[in-house]
């Protein structure tokens, strides 16, 4: 096993995209995404699936192989190769930016292992208010000027075919793993910072905040068309904690973010945030599948837009049991104000046709009021 060092002082190679063109009056042909984020009429739902871009696919796993995965993220040419093989291998509806939400941790000065078939690690935890103190929230836009490449890169090769997807990580998640040094199923020591040190604790979820604020506005100045923030462990938190550590960094989020572009928010496993949420300056709310779609309705009063929750490991069953699935979903949800997803990230072993024939069974989705 190898262990891929991160450093940010190592040349990247890549040529520079022409920004001079930049994105503002492109026009996108299969706009069906932005428009289920405006909650306007759709003929169908539109369909992506969250980690698109990497892991099962086959000939990202040859990449994998050539180079390493900060090379992978930190080389526009590479990235913005794997951003588009989704979107031409299974024909979804968006292209999401390669890249990483531990990205942010970097620019802020913390230096960010990636073991292959381990995940991430940052050897020097955060600990202590001199800890906090030296973290960096300033100049994004140099630090992280290999994703906003990879973006304006990726945007021009879409030639506005679909809608193209920024991210980051929610400052809850990001903590997680600044606090905690890896990945964690309990994640013990970021909780037990929050609950001891919790005046620290909000200092680095403020300071998480600030850049990942300036993060998505520079994304979207560099051609993503609307930004998702992943808080893929929001879920560890109770009700009353998740409202502590977690919304108002979201909600905070969202208002600095929404007259840039639309933004999604994912906060995995808070279904009971649902109807807050759904007053929120986001666009759409991603669930999983722990709500069922018409609790998640009733919840959000049809307030706002909804995507998701396929279960990634139901993609592991035979393909015929896969579309009467996602009929079913589709059925509960209805096609408007809905932004067909799964309810995680795609798993390594689900078989391409079985992606395949998500994006199908969404694309071949006849509902009867659509029709009149
Ligand atoms: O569609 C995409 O995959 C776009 C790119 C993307 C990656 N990471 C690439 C990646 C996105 C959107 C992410 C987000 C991300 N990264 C999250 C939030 C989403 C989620 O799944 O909850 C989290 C928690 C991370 C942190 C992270 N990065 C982990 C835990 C790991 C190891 C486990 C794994 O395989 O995902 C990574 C590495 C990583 N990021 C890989 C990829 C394709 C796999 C490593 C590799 O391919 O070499």
């Amino acid at each position: 096993m190898s262990v891929i060092k991160n450093d940010l002082k190592r040349p990247v190679r890549f040529t520079k995209p022409d920004r001079s063109k930049e994105h503002s009056m492109s026009e996108i042909k299969n706009d069906l995404l932005l428009k289920a984020l405006r909650k306007e009429k759709v003929e169908r739902p539109p369909v992506w699936m969250m980690r698109q871009a990497g892991r099962y696919l086959p000939d990202y796993i040859k990449l994998r192989d050539k180079y390493d995965f900060f090379t992978r993220v930190q080389t526009p040419e590479l990235a913005a190769d794997i951003t588009l093989k989704p979107f031409h291998q299974i024909g979804v509806d968006a292209a999401i930016i390669f890249s990483d939400i531990l990205v942010i941790p970097q620019a802020m000065g913390v230096e960010v292992l990636m073991e292959e078939g381990k995940g991430p690690s940052l050897p020097k935890s955060i600990k202590t208010q001199k800890d906090i103190d030296a973290l960096n929230t300033n100049n994004v836009d140099e630090y992280l000027k290999y994703v906003f490449d990879a973006l304006s890169l990726t945007k021009k090769e879409l030639n506005g075919a679909v809608p193209l997807i920024g991210f980051a990580g929610a400052p809850w998640t990001i903590f997680c793993y600044m606090i905690e040094g890896k990945g964690s199923k309990t994640w013990d020591n970021a909780k037990q910072f929050a609950y001891t040190e919790t005046e620290l604790a909000h200092q680095l979820l403020q300071k998480i905040t600030t850049i990942t604020i300036d993060y998505l506005k520079a994304q979207t100045k560099a051609g993503a068309d609307c930004v998702q923030v992943f808080d893929s462990w929001a879920g560890s938190l109770s009700p009353e904690d998740f409202k502590i550590f977690a919304q108002p960094y979201l909600l905070q989020i969202a208002n600095a973010v929404k007259d840039f572009a639309p933004v999604i928010l994912f906060p995995k496993g808070t279904w009971y945030a649902l109807e807050d949420l759904s007053k929120s300056s986001a666009s759409a709310i991603g669930i999983d599948w722990a709500v069922s779609p018409k609790q998640a309705r009733a919840l959000t009063n049809n307030n706002i837009t909804l995507q998701g929750n396929f279960d990634p490991a139901k993609l592991l069953a035979p393909i015929p049991q896969i579309k009467k699935w996602v009929k079913e979903m589709i059925d509960d949800f209805g096609t408007q104000n809905y932004i067909a997803n799964l309810g995680h990230g795609i798993t390594p072993n689900v078989p391409v046709e079985h992606a395949k024939a998500f994006v199908e069974a969404v694309k071949e989705y006849q509902n009867q009021d659509l029709q009149n």
